[in-house]
């Protein structure tokens, strides 16, 4: 079974200024509700017991948001609100799951999940970026039944425009179905004119705990980061079995001002 679930958060946040200049990215509401949490929603639905954040230094505004209990009993006693006693249980529970681990250096999701290392107990682990939002439909549960029938790893795919392949991580394909197919390579944001597919990663990850080990191995890649995408490349050349779940869900992209935006609108139509 998939339990653990590992959260990159110590990116910068830059394409969002000035948002991010003072909260997270990650804490940045989306129609009432932090962006996280529909992340961490999604994980619970889908039977994820345990989460590793990786934060940094800048970014400790998100572990105080888990952890303002003097703030919140202060407040409950005075006030005796149902509304926010509730908030706050739920905070608290939320806060029982979670691992922090630091990245203070933002150097690519790789660098991320080997932060991670001595946290990682099973065989395969789930990873989120919470830039990627996925609504109407469980992505995470949908990628969980897809690893248990194949007993493989799993990424969320989808396809995107052609002209915007350069944006992602694209996968090679073979032996397609209705809703998933094999993956036989995967490049980091390919030129346009190299792009073997326009099936995409976006950022749902089940992997192996071999890539650890793979990762120890980069040199940085693409913008000088170390790139999970380089670690399952290499996993997939040594025939490690990588499948691609065209998830059923509407993927919203949060990363960007613009994205952020529409986010807000197409969740509040919901
Ligand atoms: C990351 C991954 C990329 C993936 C994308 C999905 O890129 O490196 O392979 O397609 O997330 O959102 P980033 O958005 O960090 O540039």
């Amino acid at each position: 079974m998939i339990k653990q679930a590992i959260i990159p958060l110590a990116g910068l946040g830059t394409r969002m200024l000035p948002l991010t200049s003072v909260t997270p990215k990650e804490l940045l509401p989306i129609n009432g509700k932090p962006n996280l949490e529909y992340i961490l929603e999604e994980c619970l639905e889908a039977g994820i017991k345990q989460f590793i954040f990786i934060i940094s230094k800048k970014k400790q505004n998100i572990k105080k948001y888990f952890y303002n209990d003097k703030f919140y009993k202060k407040i409950i006693k005075k006030k005796k609100d149902k509304r926010i006693e509730n908030e706050y249980k739920k905070i608290k529970r939320y806060r029982s799951m979670i691992k922090f681990v630091y990245q203070n250096k933002p150097k690519g999701t790789g660098d991320a999940v080997l932060k991670c290392n001595k946290h990682i107990k099973n065989n395969f682990f789930l990873m989120l970026l919470p830039d990627d939002l996925i609504i109407k439909k469980n992505c995470t549960k949908e990628m969980i039944k897809l690893h248990q029938q194949k007993k493989g790893s799993v990424i969320a795919t989808k396809k995107v425009p052609k002209k915007t392949v350069s944006r992602w991580g694209i996968l090679s394909l073979k032996n397609k179905k209705k809703n998933y197919f094999q993956i036989t390579d995967v490049v980091e944001k390919p030129k346009i004119k190299d792009a073997k597919s326009n099936y995409a990663i976006i950022g749902r990850y089940i992997l192996p705990k071999t890539v650890l080990k793979e990762i120890k191995k980069l040199k940085p890649g693409q913008g000088r980061e170390i790139h999970i995408t380089d670690a399952i490349k290499n996993l997939i050349h040594k025939n490690e079995n990588f499948y691609g779940s065209i998830f059923k869900g509407k993927y919203l992209d949060c990363g960007t001002l613009d994205g952020y935006i529409n986010s807000s609108i197409e969740i509040s139509k919901e």
